[in-house]
């Protein structure tokens, strides 16, 4: 426990150096690292330092996910969740595949299909807002003024309205903390199944709607949200196969506010891994289904 705290301030440290460095391109899957992912996602800065964005999309981009890579005091524990999900999708959708082609459901500012893309994905995001598309596509310019063959499209379009079918045969259907946002998560589902090639997967990372915190504050719990449980369920019933199911990150995000309570959160997580306990308290999961 010592030894893992130690090693978060150091990591912590060195990511606080490493802030003017360049732009970081991350080209091959293989051996993709939280590392890669860091030094990926504080391309950000670099971004937002040559001035791409008007005031309004900055305004946007704090109050999207990366707000919470942004703003200092919350970066240790977006950290902590984020980078180990990151590297596990890519191990994931990367597998058997140099260049598969991905689609990602609510890719909000483009993050991860952007990342996709740089790995050698042909990487597609959908996306509702209008002006996060429009970020998206300043960040796509951006990255091409790097990048010569950077395969990414994005579309301004509501999942339920989106025609699948027209990028058929898709290799994989990605999802971060977007899918609960799409009800009913059958129906999205059920759309999703045609145009995914037979062995293609959907991977979903979001939030346990099944955990503790959910049970204890009324203001977590999001009505007609599926909870891991029925996520595996609703895939079984619809002919797929789930492949993994797994919780990630038992402490919420308060309990890295101070040193003191971090020393001690990260002991309770262990000890609630070490008593199989982590999917009554685990903050997100991810469902890997494979259509059969
Ligand atoms: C919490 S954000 C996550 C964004 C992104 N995946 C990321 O990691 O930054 C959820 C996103 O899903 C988008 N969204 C919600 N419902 C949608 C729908 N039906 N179709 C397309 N996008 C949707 C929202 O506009 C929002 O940008």
């Amino acid at each position: 426990m010592q030894e893992n705290l130690s090693k978060i301030k150091m990591k912590e440290e060195q990511r606080t150096q490493d802030s003017t460095k360049d732009i970081f391109i991350p080209k091959t899957p293989k051996d993709f690292k939280e590392d890669d992912a860091f030094n990926y996602l504080q391309n950000i800065e670099i971004e937002i330092n040559n001035g791409i964005f008007s005031k309004k999309e900055l305004l946007l981009l704090e109050n999207a996910l990366y707000g919470k890579f942004l703003d200092k005091s919350r970066r240790s524990f977006f950290l902590y969740h984020h980078l180990p999900l990151w590297v596990d999708s890519i191990r994931t959708l990367f597998k058997y595949n140099a260049h598969p082609k991905i689609i990602e459901l609510g890719c909000g500012t483009g993050t991860s299909s952007l990342l996709f893309a740089m790995l050698g994905a042909q990487s597609i995001g959908i996306e509702l807002d209008a002006n996060l598309i429009g970020i998206c596509n300043k960040r796509k310019r951006f990255y091409e003024r790097q990048l010569e063959n950077l395969n990414v499209e994005f579309y301004q379009a509501n999942t339920f309205d989106f025609h699948f079918e027209d990028h058929a045969p898709v290799d994989a259907y990605f999802s971060h903390f977007a899918f609960n946002l799409m009800k009913p998560a059958d129906t999205l589902i059920a759309l999703l199944t045609s145009s995914l090639r037979v062995g293609g997967k959907i991977v979903i990372i979001d939030g346990n709607q099944s955990n503790i915190y959910a049970h204890l504050i009324p203001s977590r719990r999001r009505p007609g949200v599926f909870t891991p449980s029925m996520m595996r369920k609703e895939f079984n019933r619809l002919g797929y196969r789930v492949v993994e199911l797994k919780t990630h990150c038992a402490i919420p995000p308060i309990a890295f506010n101070s040193m003191l309570t971090r020393k001690f959160s990260l002991m309770a997580e262990e000890i609630i891994r070490f008593l199989g306990l982590q999917r009554f308290f685990s903050v997100s999961y991810t469902i890997v289904a494979e259509k059969s």
